[in-house]
C-alpha cells in the first residue's frame, strides 16, 4: 500500500469511473477506517456502494460526472465546527480510499443532493458528497497559488514548508484555494482567507494535509 505522503501526491479529481466494482476486501477496510474516523470526529461518514442515483443528476452530468457507481456521504449533527471537521475527516477518508487505489473527487454541487439527502437520518444535516471507485484515468495535478499568498508570518522551518507543500496539493472547491497558514506562538494556525463557497470545507481538507506534511497538529 502506498504511504499517505505517496497518496497525497498521487490524488487529483477523477469524475470518470470504470465499471470494475470494488472489491469486498477493499470495501471491508475503507468501511472499517471510517468507522474509526466516526467515533473519534463523532461525525456520520458512510459509504454507498453500487449506488449510481448519488450521482445520476442534471447538475452531476454538467459537473462531468460519469459512471460514479460509489460514494462517501458526509453528514452529522450540525455544531459550530461542522464545515471544518468534514473537510478534515473527508479528506482523511478520500487520502485511505487513495491508498487503497480508488480515486474520488469532492462535490458540494453536481450531484443528486435531492436523492442523496433521503439517506440522512432525521437530527442530522448533510455537508456534502465524494464520488468514488476506479477512475478511467488517474486525473492530473491542479495549478496552485504561489507559497507567499497561502502563508503569512512564516518561519524558515522545514517542517513549515513541508506542511504548505502538502497543503497546496489539496482539493478545494474549483480549485480555489483560499486558505491561510501562519504562525501563532509557535504553534501552526490555518484560517480562511477572502471569500469564497465551501472555504470553511476547504480549510479542513488543508489542515489535514499540511498536518501530514509537517508532523505538526494545526489550530484554527
Ligand atoms: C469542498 C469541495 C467541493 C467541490 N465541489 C465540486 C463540485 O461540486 N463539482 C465538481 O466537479 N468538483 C468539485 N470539487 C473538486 C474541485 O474542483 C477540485 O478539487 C479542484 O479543482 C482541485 O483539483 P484536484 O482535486 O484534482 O487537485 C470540489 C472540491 C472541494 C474540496
Amino acid at each position: 500500500m502506498m504511504t499517505l505522503m505517496e497518496a497525497i501526491d498521487a490524488r487529483h479529481s477523477v469524475r470518470a469511473y470504470q465499471d470494475k466494482p470494488v472489491e469486498e476486501e477493499i470495501r471491508r477496510q475503507l468501511e472499517a477506517f471510517t468507522e474509526e474516523c466516526n467515533r473519534e470526529s463523532g461525525l456520520h461518514i458512510f459509504i454507498r456502494w453500487d449506488d449510481p442515483e448519488g450521482f445520476d443528476s442534471r447538475m452531476a452530468h454538467y459537473g462531468r460526472f460519469r459512471n460514479v457507481r460509489n460514494y462517501i456521504v458526509l453528514s452529522g449533527k450540525e455544531t459550530d465546527d461542522f464545515d471544518y471537521i468534514c473537510g478534515y475527516w473527508g479528506e482523511k477518508v478520500v487520502l485511505f480510499a487513495q491508498q487503497l487505489g480508488l480515486n474520488t473527487c469532492w462535490a458540494a454541487l453536481t450531484f443528486n443532493r435531492k436523492k442523496v439527502r433521503e439517506l440522512i437520518p432525521d437530527g442530522e444535516t448533510m455537508c456534502m458528497a465524494i464520488s468514488l471507485g476506479y477512475g478511467v484515468t488517474q486525473g492530473v495535478p491542479h495549478r496552485n497559488r504561489s507559497v507567499r499568498e497561502v502563508t503569512e508570518n512564516a518561519p524558515d522551518e522545514a517542517w513549515f514548508a513541508a506542511g504548505v507543500e502538502a497543503a497546496l496539493k489539496a482539493p478545494t472547491a474549483m480549485n480555489q484555494q483560499k486558505f491561510l497558514f501562519s504562525l501563532n506562538d509557535g504553534e501552526p494556525f490555518a484560517r480562511v482567507k477572502g471569500r469564497g463557497a465551501c472555504r470553511t470545507v476547504d480549510l479542513g481538507i488543508a489542515a489535514y494535509h499540511f498536518e501530514a506534511g509537517s508532523g505538526r497538529k494545526v489550530r484554527h
